[in-house]
């Protein structure tokens, strides 16, 4: 008899420490749009009660571990949420009519920070040439949860502004990643992003600007700075022309410098006459990345463009072609004793010392590189980056004519080996 009841004791036993029968089901906390939100933001705290409608139920809030009820909603939404409502929230639920309380939920916690950095990054690089593939990739910073981004220009303005034109196919961005399959010139710009999410949105403020640079095979303008070389002094006047290929359309230098701004060539920094535009005076502020627009969007290659005191390094504004050769000079600018011997250095390496003059007489790929010069007492001068390029017609033609000549001669060469080889061991069979 006792022993018969045993298996229900422990039943009714495990059912109370469970709290199947006595307790209801556990209640859970859910955050909206996330448990990290950011000041300003809509959030919503909402207690859910496993497997049962909620109408017939009643909620409790806690913050913090405090005795006092802090809400008795089952949503409880802060419009624009600030550091003080940040804490650990729990609830739980009892229908009305007190027949049934649920478990209290764990505990959930919610952060507060300030506005998200947006950053943006690109992939593989911002310099580029013409149909390589290139990913502008926009990221909240310290956020895990599904933004909805949009992508924008920056356009020049002749105020001192700069102004966010949204890009007609924004929305192609819109999961953080912006692909350009193949790049073509007219990528050429200076971009940012924005993100938003949640109910009503919330939106960060615009990330980085981040610049793509889009060199061609045939672009339908050139830049041709005057005098000819990417490093120039301070204090000279330098000549800026767009040169057409066909003379159609209109063309205006534009400029991105290192501290953000896009600016067309205008009474702030040069002036435009035609198709070209003038520096009077140089200043290392000028120092940035210049390039040729039309006004339907067409570039030129972008050119980079330094500015500085006192000492420069001559070299090519194009790139040079493998089998050119190549001369690059240390400039002075206020000299009193004559500048004899200066050294050369290539990515960091020493290359030369001997005079102020270096000559590569035969450019080939390997010579691309960083080049700059140095002086014990005038210090050094900036580094300027040398592209070699293949010159694609000849590499091409010259490939084919070496593969078609081999292809041809070679039938030939076997038979004739063959039958020398023959001829010879029939000589020697008619010899014995
Ligand atoms: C860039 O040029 C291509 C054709 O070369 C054109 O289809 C595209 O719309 C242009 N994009 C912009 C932003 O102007
Ligand atoms: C411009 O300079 C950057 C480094 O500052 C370099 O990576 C880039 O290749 C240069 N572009 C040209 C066209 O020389």
């Amino acid at each position: 008899m006792e022993l018969c009841q045993l298996p229900l004791v422990l039943l009714l036993i495990s059912n109370i420490y469970s709290g199947q029968t006595e307790e209801g089901p556990k209640a859970k906390v859910r955050i909206k749009p996330d448990q990290h939100v950011f000041r300003g933001e809509t959030v919503t705290l909402r207690c859910d009660i496993d497997g049962e409608r909620v109408s017939s139920w009643k909620y409790s809030w806690y913050k913090d571990g405090s005795v006092s009820v802090f809400s008795e909603l089952q949503e409880h939404t802060f419009n624009s949420v600030t550091e003080s409502d940040a804490g650990k929230f729990s609830c739980y639920g009892a229908k009305r009519g007190g027949s049934r309380t649920s478990h209290i939920s764990d505990e959930v916690t919610l952060t507060v920070s300030n506005k998200p950095r947006l950053v943006l990054s690109v992939s593989p690089q911002k310099w580029l040439t013409e149909g390589d593939p290139v990913t502008l990739i926009c990221e909240v910073e310290r956020s895990s949860t599904v933004w909805t981004f949009s992508w924008f220009t920056l356009t020049a303005s002749s105020d001192y502004g700069n102004h966010y034109k949204l890009l007609s196919d924004s929305s192609r961005g819109a999961g953080g990643n912006y692909t350009v399959s193949s790049a073509a010139l007219n990528h050429t710009g200076v971009y940012v992003c924005s993100a938003e999410r949640g109910k009503p949105a919330y939106n960060t403020w615009y990330s980085n600007k981040q610049p793509l640079w889009v060199t061609g095979v045939s672009p339908p303008v050139s830049l041709i700075i005057s005098p000819s070389r990417t490093q120039h002094f301070t204090s000279v006047s330098l000549s800026l022309s767009c040169e057409e290929q066909s003379n159609s359309e209109r063309w205006r230098v534009r400029r991105y410098t290192y501290n953000g701004w896009l600016e067309d060539c205008s009474s702030l920094w040069g002036s435009q006459t035609g198709s070209t535009c003038k520096i009077n005076s140089s200043r290392t502020s000028d120092t940035g990345v210049y390039w040729c627009q039309s006004e339907s969007g067409e570039n030129s290659h972008p050119v980079n463009i330094t500015v500085h005191l006192d000492m420069i390094l001559e070299s090519p504004v194009h790139p040079v072609i493998e089998g050119d050769s190549l001369t690059l000079r240390c400039l002075f600018q206020n000299s009193t004793l004559p500048i004899l011997r200066v050294d050369f250095y290539k990515d960091g390496s020493l290359i030369q010392s001997q005079t102020t003059e270096m000559i590569i007489s035969t450019v080939s790929k390997s010579h691309e590189g960083f080049y700059y010069c140095k002086h014990p007492e005038r210090g050094e001068s900036p580094k300027s980056w040398i592209s070699v390029r293949v010159s694609h017609s000849e590499s091409q033609i010259s490939v084919l004519h070496t593969l078609s000549s081999v292809l041809t001669i070679c039938p030939y060469l076997l038979v004739t080996v063959m039958l020398i080889f023959k001829c010879c061991r029939m000589r020697g069979i008619t010899a014995e």
